[in-house]
């Protein structure tokens, strides 16, 4: 549902001036404070932003997300000026591999094909064959020749499911997202209990063991048109709380309950109305890769997205 220009706030109005001042597009991440999201010409999953990044013709990318995003959008588009407006939002699971750890690990392995979820830095994509995100980590998987091993890096939750549901081997590295590890399937047995009539969907990035009890995994877009088409009303989720203000608007009158009140990623919050103005009037943080990173880490972007 679009906002009515009545319906923002003074400061938001202010922001969306300034963004078309500086001809500029706002991308959120479904796990941003509603007043972001609210403000942003696209909201989606890794995905579907990395896409509008790369095929906007605005001159500037807001990215109201956390660094790797905004990295990959100065991957696909290094003409684009890329504001990430905090400058501290980043992704502690895209932090527990180095360019240095990924080269080592590939030299006991030479022989597998490497794959890093986009949660990745730009030099560690620039050591990978192709990438993937949590909406098509199977796809891409699928697309590797059955005679290849694979190295999956750095999520070893979403590693352990691609492998599950391709019936590959695939070797993973020992990272993860802090907020979606955290779910227990205790915690998870729990909601179901409360809940009984509802449908559970998780991120993939969450730990085998409460994937194993749900009975959908979906990105965060995915969970979104699976709860606006399907026949269920009552749902479970677990992910990250930020979904809620999106999943809500797209399907009114349906009921969704947090698999924890515990789901809250701080790095994805840190970004507020205030740092998106100052960002825009000052042109700064920007986001820049160095040319011979930017050109090895855009051949596993866009193998990533060749894949079909
Ligand atoms: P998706 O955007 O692919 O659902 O991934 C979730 C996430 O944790 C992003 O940081
Ligand atoms: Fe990283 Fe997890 Fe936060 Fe996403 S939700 S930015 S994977 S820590």
């Amino acid at each position: 549902m679009i906002k009515q220009e009545s319906e923002f706030s003074g400061l938001q109005k202010e922001i969306l001036e300034l963004k078309n001042k500086r001809n500029a597009i706002i991308l959120a991440h479904l796990y941003q404070r509603p007043e972001v999201q609210d403000i942003a010409d696209f909201t989606g999953d890794s995905l579907g932003l990395s896409e509008e990044a790369a095929k906007t013709d605005a001159d500037v990318i807001v990215f109201c997300g956390v660094h790797f995003m905004a990295e990959t959008a100065a991957i696909l588009s290094p003409e684009k000026t890329v504001l990430l407006p905090e400058v501290n939002a980043g992704c502690p699971m895209a932090d527990m591999i180095t360019a240095e750890q990924l080269r080592a690990k590939k030299k006991e392995c030479p022989d597998a094909v490497v794959i890093c979820y986009v949660n990745s830095s730009a030099e560690v994509k620039a050591e990978s064959d192709i990438c993937c995100t949590s909406a098509n980590a199977v796809k891409v998987v699928r697309s590797v020749p059955a005679d290849k091993r694979i190295l999956f890096v750095p999520d070893r939750n979403l590693g352990h499911y691609v492998g599950l549901q391709s019936g590959r081997e695939v070797i993973y590295w020992e990272g993860f997202c802090n907020t979606h590890d955290r779910l227990t399937a205790e915690q998870l047995q729990k909601a179901k209990q409360d809940h009984p009539g509802a449908l559970v969907m998780v991120h993939p990035e969450c730990r085998p063991e409460v994937v194993a009890l749900a009975d959908r995994i979906f990105s965060t877009s995915g969970m979104i048109r699976f709860a606006k088409e399907s026949d269920h009303n009552e749902f479970i989720l677990g992910t990250e709380s930020g979904i809620l203000h999106k999943i809500r608007k797209t399907a009114p009158g349906k009921k969704f309950f947090m698999a924890s009140d515990e789901l809250i990623c701080p790095n994805m919050k840190a970004t507020t109305l205030e740092k998106v103005k100052l960002s825009l009037e000052e042109m700064q943080p920007r986001i820049i890769v160095p040319d011979q990173i930017r050109d090895k880490a855009l051949g596993a972007v866009e193998r990533m997205i060749a894949v079909k």
